[in-house]
């Protein structure tokens, strides 16, 4: 046991996806159902009991030896992005595991209970809405959430019912705190030559959905100055989003995924649909980037005749970490003898989601040349040997505070 199993864990889970060849991950498909299966051996392996909540999610629980102390929560999420690394969620989850396994194994038990959460979506890949496993867990999800499809018509909640009745929700529980562990997703870590980072605050994010419509039409027969080309539209926009994302420092604004329809060579194309994903550290400088490219969609549409749906799928705003957990964590890093470096986080994570619920803390681990996203996503064993001291360090202090 130790760092190179965990490595090893998180790619034999990678193994399982959606998609030939590639990981793909998404939010209650069959691969979830198949790394849920996985994940929750090794927890029951690591001694915990484990279920899978009403909203999907994985939870190992090791209780502790206070039935009054109450709850840690831990973890990450296990969907990914379409053609995915290895470890953007699963390294939090199967790290935290093996914390639970080593201290079992030395004997140690703590007062407070530990569960380790494997959440279902983190990243939003299915319904464009990311942190419905955490949002359930904070019992956050709205109406507006539970009635979104996805590209078959099958809605959250929908997908939902298939885990059967019951409450993901742990509002009213005496909760401690939540700690993910994540990988840094880009390239500071190396920069500063250190393992490992206490994160401050994370960014916040607003995604939509974005659909011109026009008219279809034969593309040998309808002569250029009548057509209403949905297509046409949307390439106008996706050059404004980038425009508009290097209008500022700090503001980053992403076209994702794009189709125009119905998609054949000889037809111009009637609809076009695109993502977007806004996101800066500083909230009314996002909300006032995307009015601003909404009103150029809306100026867009006009000019060439065409209507205009903007549906928004998800805001966040920036969330500062707890101070309390984080200087605990600091505390760890400290007497592992790794630099204190402390570092926002660009990337959203489920911590977003749960600090509605109670205070959290992340800690991030250096990745290979801030690769992320993409499946050259790695980590070095060593310093994830590190990031279990750390979490391990944390869990014992917390038992002392
Ligand atoms: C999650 O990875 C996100 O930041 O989109
Ligand atoms: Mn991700
Ligand atoms: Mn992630």
């Amino acid at each position: 046991m130790g760092a190179e199993q965990v490595v090893a864990r998180c790619r034999e889970l990678a193994r399982i996806s959606e998609e030939e060849g590639r990981l793909t991950r998404w939010f209650a498909g069959p691969a979830m159902a198949r790394a849920n299966a996985l994940v929750g051996r090794w927890m029951a392996e690591a001694g915990m009991a484990v279920r899978t909540d009403a909203a999907g999610n994985l939870v190992g629980r090791q209780p502790g030896s206070d039935a009054d102390a109450g709850t840690l929560l831990l973890g990450s999420h296990l969907d990914t992005v379409r053609d995915a690394g290895a470890f953007d969620g699963p390294l939090g989850v199967i790290a935290a595991t093996e914390c639970v396994a080593r201290l079992r194994a030395e004997e140690v038990s703590l007062p407070f209970s530990v569960d380790v959460l494997g959440f279902g979506d983190e990243e939003g890949l299915r319904f464009g809405t990311a942190y419905l496993g955490s949002r359930a867990v904070a019992g956050t999800l709205d109406r507006a959430t539970l009635n979104t499809a996805d590209d078959d018509g099958v809605t959250v909640g929908e997908a939902l019912a298939a885990f059967g009745p019951g409450e993901a929700s742990r509002r009213g529980e005496r909760l401690l705190g939540y700690v993910e562990l994540h990988i840094e997703q880009g390239p500071v870590l190396e920069q500063r030559d250190a393992p490992v980072a206490v994160v401050t605050a994370i960014a916040g994010a607003t995604r939509a959905e974005v659909r011109f419509t026009g008219r279809a039409g034969h593309a040998g027969t309808v002569p250029m100055e009548l057509r209403r080309d949905a297509a046409c539209a949307l390439a106008d926009f996706v050059l404004a989003v980038e425009v508009a994302g290097r209008s500022q420092p700090g503001l980053v604004a992403t076209v994702g995924r794009l189709a125009a329809l119905p998609g054949a060579p000889n037809v111009i194309p009637g609809e076009a649909v695109a993502s977007l994903d806004v996101r800066h550290a500083d909230d009314a400088a996002r909300n006032a980037a995307v009015a601003a490219l909404r009103e150029r969609a809306a100026a867009i549409a006009a000019a060439r005749g065409l209507e205009l749906a903007w549906e928004e799928r998800m805001a966040t705003p920036a969330v500062a970490m707890d101070p309390g957990l984080s200087e605990l964590l600091a505390a760890a890093v400290a007497a592992r003898g790794a630099p204190d470096v402390r570092l926002p986080s660009g990337a959203g994570h489920d911590a977003v989601a749960l600090s509605e619920l109670t205070a959290t803390a992340m800690l991030f681990v250096r990745c290979a040349g801030g690769v992320s996203h993409h499946p050259d996503e790695s980590v070095d064993s060593a310093d994830v040997a590190v990031a279990l001291d750390v979490l391990d360090g944390f869990l014992r202090r917390l038992a002392e505070r």
